[in-house]
This record gives structure tokens, C-alpha cells and sequence, in this order.
């Protein structure tokens, strides 16, 4: 890895992963931030939803870790450079030991929730998965930089399924979301973290439940930011704009995924490939082995690659 690397012969390739369409509104940040700068080669960005497992949030610890190294397996065999796990429920769980084992950057929302200016609230709501609160992952990110802050970490599952049922802005979402709305609000919270990256798909609806003094923050803000400064220290400044290539795969049914692209995106996409099941479960015995040699509890700061 050289951070003073320029990229004139060399290609950015992220591999992004969640269990379904939530880790798209982490890669509308990131196409955002890339078009915006100018490269010699197009960067890529690999995008795999897990769709066959959806939904990551009620499996157990095992499990999860389990998909994050077959993913991130099958990433590092198509050649990916840096890793974003989309997919807070996963990074919960696993992005301590993926960091430990990976050779490559492994970016994570969770560490930069804590980026934004924390110290003009006092009490603070995260949304999310129930594996995410349960392992407490946010309320240590966020204590770290702000030891007062007051935070209530509450698992909403059913929520990652609306999103995935195309239910964004509607009387059913506006239903379900009301109990966590009004909860902010006798809680007096004066902001929301969207802790599972299939919520920003309802912050319109979201925003009509809660009075403007409550703030919704996306983490996904934090990580183009955290992206662009890396590019910045690898000297790919100029800002001119080139699309970067995307591609897509699921582990379901690829038909249902371009339909979904179309609904979070407005992204119409010719071809989404299908990864089978049974290879992605093949790189078990690849991620059993990095496993059996985890260390736990280590932090590792991403730094920027390129190949
Ligand atoms: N979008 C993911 C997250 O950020 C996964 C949700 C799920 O599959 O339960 O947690």
C-alpha cells in the first residue's frame, strides 16, 4: 500500500457488500464522490447483494462472520482493492477481524458515525438491526468521541424488509416508522442515526414524522469524505468528472435485483450477474482457516490501495 501512489496506470476497484439493496445508498455516496474526480482509468465499483441470505440482522455471530469472509474472499479473487462493508451489521460483527486478516482497506460506516459533529446533542437514537445493537458497536464508536452523549441503540428488523419490498415512502413504511418516531420524540433525542444502511431509503418518510429539531443522519455522508481525503493524500485531485464503471451481482434472483435497482436507484442496469450459493459457501474453508486465526479486539485504521 502507497498512499503517494498516483493512479495513472493503476485502477480503483471497491468491492461494496450488503445482504440486499441497503448498501446501495452507501454506493450512491461513493459514485458521487469518485465521478467527481479524474482518473486515467475508469474506477469500478463491484457491488454484491447477498439477497438468498437477506436478512443479515437476525442471524447469529457465527453466520454473519461466516458471509463476510466468503465475500470478502470472492472480492479479493476478482481482484478488488478496498473493501466497503455496506452492511453495518456485518462490520458490527466482523470488521475488527476482517481488518486483522484482510490485505486490502475494509471501509465500515460504524468507526465514522462518530465523524460528525457530535457535541451539540445530547441524546441520541440509532436505528438498527438487532445484531448491530446487540453488539453495542455504534454506542462505542460514538462514546469514544463524545463520552456524554446519551444513546438509545433500538433494533427495528422489519424495517430492512420494507426496504427491500420497494416500501419506501408509503402509508405501510409511514405505520411502522411511526412507534420509532415518536419514541425519539418522548425520548427527547435531538437526532437519529440511520444504523442500518436500508434506512436512508426512508428518510422522507421518516422526515414527515419527526419535528425539525430532530437531525437524521446518514453515516454513509462520512465515508465519501473519509474516501475523498485518502484520494486527496494519493494525489488524485483533479476534479473533472468521469463515470466510474458499476457492476452488479446477487446471490437471488437477478431479475428481482434490476427491478430493485430501478426502485432505489432509478438505475436501469442490462445485467446483473448471479453468484451461486454453493461456490460463495466453497470459500468457507478459505475463511475458516483466516478465522481460526482471528485475534479479536484489534483496531486497524483503513488506508487507501490501489492495485
Ligand atoms: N443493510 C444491513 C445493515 O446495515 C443489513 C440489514 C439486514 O440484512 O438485516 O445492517
Amino acid at each position: 500500500m502507497n498512499l503517494s501512489l498516483s493512479l495513472t496506470c493503476n485502477r480503483l476497484k471497491f468491492g461494496l457488500f450488503d445482504s440486499g439493496v441497503g448498501g446501495l445508498s452507501v454506493l450512491i455516496e461513493l459514485v458521487q464522490l469518485l465521478n467527481g474526480y479524474e482518473f486515467t482509468n475508469h474506477p469500478e465499483i463491484h457491488y454484491l447483494a447477498d439477497t438468498a441470505r437477506c436478512p443479515y440482522g437476525t442471524k447469529s455471530d457465527a453466520e454473519i462472520i461466516d458471509y463476510v469472509f466468503q465475500i470478502a474472499s470472492w472480492f479479493k479473487q476478482n481482484d478488488v482493492n478496498n473493501l466497503v462493508m455496506a452492511c453495518n451489521t456485518s462490520a458490527a460483527i466482523a470488521a475488527n477481524k476482517l481488518r486483522i486478516m484482510s490485505d486490502m482497506p475494509v471501509y465500515d460506516l460504524i468507526g465514522l458515525s462518530s465523524n460528525q459533529d457530535l457535541a451539540k446533542y445530547s441524546k441520541i437514537m440509532v436505528l438498527a438491526t438487532n445484531a448491530t445493537v446487540n453488539s453495542k458497536a455504534f454506542t462505542q464508536a460514538l462514546l469514544k468521541q463524545e463520552p456524554n452523549l446519551e444513546i438509545f441503540e433500538i433494533a427495528c428488523p422489519e424495517l430492512v424488509m420494507l426496504v427491500e419490498s420497494g416500501n419506501f415512502d408509503t402509508n405501510d413504511a409511514r405505520q411502522i416508522l411511526k412507534k420509532y418516531a415518536d419514541l425519539a420524540i418522548r425520548q427527547n433525542c435531538q437526532a437519529i442515526i440511520l444504523g442500518c444502511t436500508h434506512f436512508p431509503f426512508l428518510t422522507n418518510a421518516l422526515v414527515k414524522l419527526l419535528p425539525s429539531n430532530i437531525d437524521i443522519i446518514n453515516p454513509a455522508k462520512y465515508l465519501a469524505r473519509e474516501i475523498s481525503q485518502n484520494l486527496q493524500l494519493a494525489n488524485v485531485v483533479n476534479r473533472k468528472g468521469q463515470n466510474c464503471v458499476l457492476k452488479f451481482y446477487t446471490t437471488g434472483n437477478s431479475d428481482q435485483f434490476k427491478l430493485q435497482l430501478k426502485q432505489c436507484l432509478n438505475l436501469a442496469i442490462n445485467h446483473v450477474e448471479f453468484i451461486d450459493l454453493n461456490y460463495l459457501e466453497q470459500l468457507s474453508s478459505i475463511s475458516n482457516e483466516l478465522n481460526s486465526a482471528f485475534i479479536n479486539n484489534i483496531n486497524v485504521t483503513p488506508k487507501f490501495a490501489v492495485s
